[in-house]
């Protein structure tokens, strides 16, 4: 039996999971809600949040597993990417509590965390599949060859799709994170009502720096003529932002999925939760005659379940590290 303890603090979520024998059974997540007003993450505030929150992370996620702290095999946690700040938090409670308890240390990469996300659950995908990755930080097409053999065939060159989100709603007045809030509006808007360009850029990279231009000129050119603009069209702004994202990254899958041949297509990440890319990706699914893969909910956003569950597969390959390990913002897989 294997039982590892994953932990994630790579952002602005505290997170604690328990996996048993690539089962996971427990996976608490603490939010930051400090962030709310100031339209992204402030990496100082993230990293005192982690320290109070990390030990009851951990200490629930052990008492939701009905297991004892020395029943844990392994502790694997998230090396980067993401803040420094707030990744110590994380790597310096993984190093104490493996130290303490004479257990084996495994890093590991967020990125690719998101894409294991999808072996926690039954249905899994076979290899090779192509992934999507979309969250706050990133967007990359992600060759997946095996659990740990994953090649990036595609990624954006400016801003991330989350970001995009986020941006837009900053724009719009609307608190961080903005994605989930776009998502909720845009369900009553027309996708319709405004055009917003698609980027021109080639290949499979992406960008969303000149969506995000052209977003910010369009709002303000709107509220010039008339000031309560945005109060009586936020649903059909909302709606027609996010159907261009969602446009952006499913013509870009389209061309991945011809260049590779693979039709097993998989998507991860915070945006990945989004509801209108979750439906349309079915949409292009039943079209294409693709076999897709869409995380649970909960699995989306940042959690240590994906930690746990990437570990647990380190685990039965004895891939460990030592305790000299450090974090890294920009670790590259
Ligand atoms: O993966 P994640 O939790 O953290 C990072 O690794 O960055 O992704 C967070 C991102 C944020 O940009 C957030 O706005 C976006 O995921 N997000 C969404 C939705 N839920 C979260 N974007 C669009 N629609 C959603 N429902
Ligand atoms: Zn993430």
């Amino acid at each position: 039996m294997a039982i590892i303890l994953g932990i994630e603090s790579s952002c602005d979520d505290t997170s604690a999971s328990i996996c048993i024998d690539g089962k996971i059974c427990s996976n608490i997540i603490a939010g930051q809600l400090v962030h709310q007003n100031y339209g992204g993450v402030i990496p100082e505030l993230a990293s005192r949040v982690h320290q109070q929150n990390i030990i009851p992370a951990v200490h629930e996620a052990i008492s939701v597993a009905k297991i004892h702290k020395n029943d844990i095999d392994a502790v694997a946690f998230t090396r980067g990417p993401g803040l420094l700040g707030s990744l110590l938090v994380g790597t310096s409670f993984a190093k104490a509590f493996a130290l303490a308890n004479g257990l084996p240390l495994i890093e590991v990469n967020h990125m690719q965390a998101h894409i294991l996300a999808h072996f926690i659950e039954e249905n899994k995908p076979e290899f090779p599949f192509l992934c999507l990755t979309v969250s706050g930080g990133h967007t990359q097409i992600v060759l997946v060859r095996d659990y740990f053999d994953m090649e990036i065939v595609g990624q954006t060159t400016d801003d991330a799709a989350g970001e995009a989100f986020d941006k837009t709603a900053k724009l719009l007045g609307l608190p961080y994170p903005g994605g989930p809030l776009i998502d909720k509006y845009a369900k009553l808007g027309n996708k319709e009502a405004f055009k917003f360009p698609e980027p021109q850029i080639s290949g499979l990279d992406f960008s969303f720096s000149g969506l995000k231009t052209s977003i910010m000129y369009f709002v303000r050119d709107r509220l010039k003529e008339n000031p309560d603009f945005l109060k009586e069209n936020l649903n059909d702004v909302c709606a027609s932002v996010q159907d261009r994202i969602i446009s952006i990254l499913l013509n870009k899958m389209k061309k991945a999925s011809v260049q590779y041949q693979i039709k097993t297509i998989a998507i991860a990440g915070g945006v990945s939760a989004n509801s209108r890319l979750r439906a349309a990706l079915h949409e292009t699914a039943d079209l294409l005659n693709w076999d897709v893969y869409i995380p649970k909910f909960e699995y989306c956003t940042d959690n240590a379940a994906m930690i746990a569950i990437a570990g647990y597969h380190k685990y039965l390959n004895n891939d460990f590290i030592g305790q000299d390990i450090a974090p890294l913002a920009r670790l590259k897989f």
